[in-house]
């Protein structure tokens, strides 16, 4: 079969045995990754600034999660969350000696971390009064696609057509404090938690204000109103430190993970503080998969590996030399209209459809993302080296200024 044809068929077979609720797939078919390189079915190359929507912490193939992962497959995968479970244990404790001293239930997505928060955020409010169980979200959030986390997302093409949401959510405007303000004073009888992203990534990256966060600290300490960040996206080194509130002056009461927390391998995590475990007693709350060995393996790992200084200088060095550079193309081409972010969670705000560019850029080898329509993210491995990332900025600039002259 010749290389071509070899896609041709997939593609074909995508039709027929796969729901196409993800649209039109971008038209390649990666069949393996080293570092921050993918190869694709004709074994054509690409520079990573993707990381499978900011998962592949780590990177493709990484030696250190390859072997962790294939002595746990070689030992054990699963036994349930019937039994005591050593991966589990150390990986939870990770976690809080990187996050902040609490308890961890793992979970198998974010999603799924955001529906435990929501619940125990809920349960915790109706046991104080059985007005309390509203929760406070924000305008362009995404917190995900069940019906619980579902409703707590603002963005309204997410829910339309499901008929009525799960009630109790409220959607306020993103760094807006006067809102905030008004509606916890006004309200706070009946408002259990405020849900964020610390940035909004699908809204866009865009990012939290200081002000609005210490502002959301102060009125849920005043209101016995808990703080639940959705770290899902944000977590795991991907803003430069380990978690996205370490840039700010809060600690939340509940801290939801995945994406990066297993470098590719699935699983979510809902974190919180001590005092909130007895919400949930036995029984109230649980997963079959969650946290099982092979999962906590990757997480372990994953942690371990970004708790390394030289990682955490690479996320330092390659996103600074990122930002100047995109620095530099904001002047240089109009199409760019604003750049932002933290760490390697960076987007580029265009004033056209992003789409095209990202197809454009993947014929050229550079496999970048839009979202919010308008908005390009790039969110590489945060093991990229240097010489990839040059790479792949120039690959970069070459298509912004091919679009730039093209209108
Ligand atoms: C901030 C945030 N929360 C939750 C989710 C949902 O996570 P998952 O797709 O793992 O269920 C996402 C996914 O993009 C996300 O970005």
């Amino acid at each position: 079969m010749n290389n071509s044809k070899k896609l041709e068929k997939i593609v074909q077979m995508d039709k027929e045995y796969l729901y196409q609720n993800y649209g039109d797939r971008l038209p390649v078919c990666f069949t393996r990754g080293k570092g921050s390189e993918l190869f694709d079915q004709d074994n054509n190359r690409y520079v990573d600034f993707f990381s499978g929507i900011a998962v592949n912490a780590l990177g493709h193939g990484h030696p250190a999660l390859t072997a962790a992962l294939k002595e746990q497959v070689d030992t054990l995968i699963h036994t349930s969350n019937w039994f005591h479970n050593r991966e589990q244990v150390e990986a939870a404790k990770l976690i809080s000696e990187t996050a902040f001293k609490g308890k961890t239930l793992f979970v198998n997505s974010g999603t799924e971390a955001n529906e435990a928060a929501i619940k125990l955020a809920r349960k915790r409010g109706l046991s104080i009064s059985k007005k309390k169980y509203r929760v406070i979200t924000f305008e362009n959030s995404f917190h995900g696609r069940t019906f619980g986390s579902m409703s707590a997302t603002a963005q309204k093409k997410i829910r339309t057509g499901f008929g009525p949401v799960v009630p109790g959510f409220t959607y306020l405007p993103y760094n807006d404090i006067k809102t905030l303000e008004n509606e916890i004073v006004n309200n706070h009888e009946n408002i259990c938690a405020i849900m964020l992203e610390l940035i909004q990534g699908e809204g866009g990256i865009i990012v939290a204000s200081q002000t609005f966060v210490k502002k959301i600290k102060a009125l849920a300490k005043k209101y016995d109103i808990l703080v639940i960040i959705d770290e899902v996206q944000t977590g795991i080194a991907r803003t430069g430190k380990m978690y996205a509130f370490q840039h700010y002056p809060i600690i939340p009461d509940i801290l939801t993970l995945a994406k990066g927390l297993g470098s590719g391998v699935p699983v979510g995590v809902m974190h919180t503080k001590d005092t909130l475990v007895s919400v949930l007693p036995g029984g109230a709350h649980g997963t079959t998969f969650g946290g099982n060995h092979l999962a906590c393996t990757a997480v372990s790992t994953t942690l371990k590996e970004l708790c390394k200084q030289s990682v955490q200088n690479n996320i330092s060095k390659s996103s600074q030399y990122i930002y100047d550079y995109l620095n530099r193309m904001k002047n240089t081409y109009d199409c760019i209209r604003e750049t932002r972010g933290m760490g390697l969670h960076i987007g580029i705000e265009l004033d056209r459809p992003g789409l095209p560019i990202v197809k454009k850029a993947l014929s050229r080898g550079l496999v970048i993302n839009c979202t919010a329509q308008n908005v390009l993210r790039i969110m590489p491995p945060l093991t990229i080296p240097m010489s990839i990332v040059k790479e792949g900025m120039k690959l970069f600039e070459d298509i912004i200024k091919e679009e730039g002259s093209s209108q």
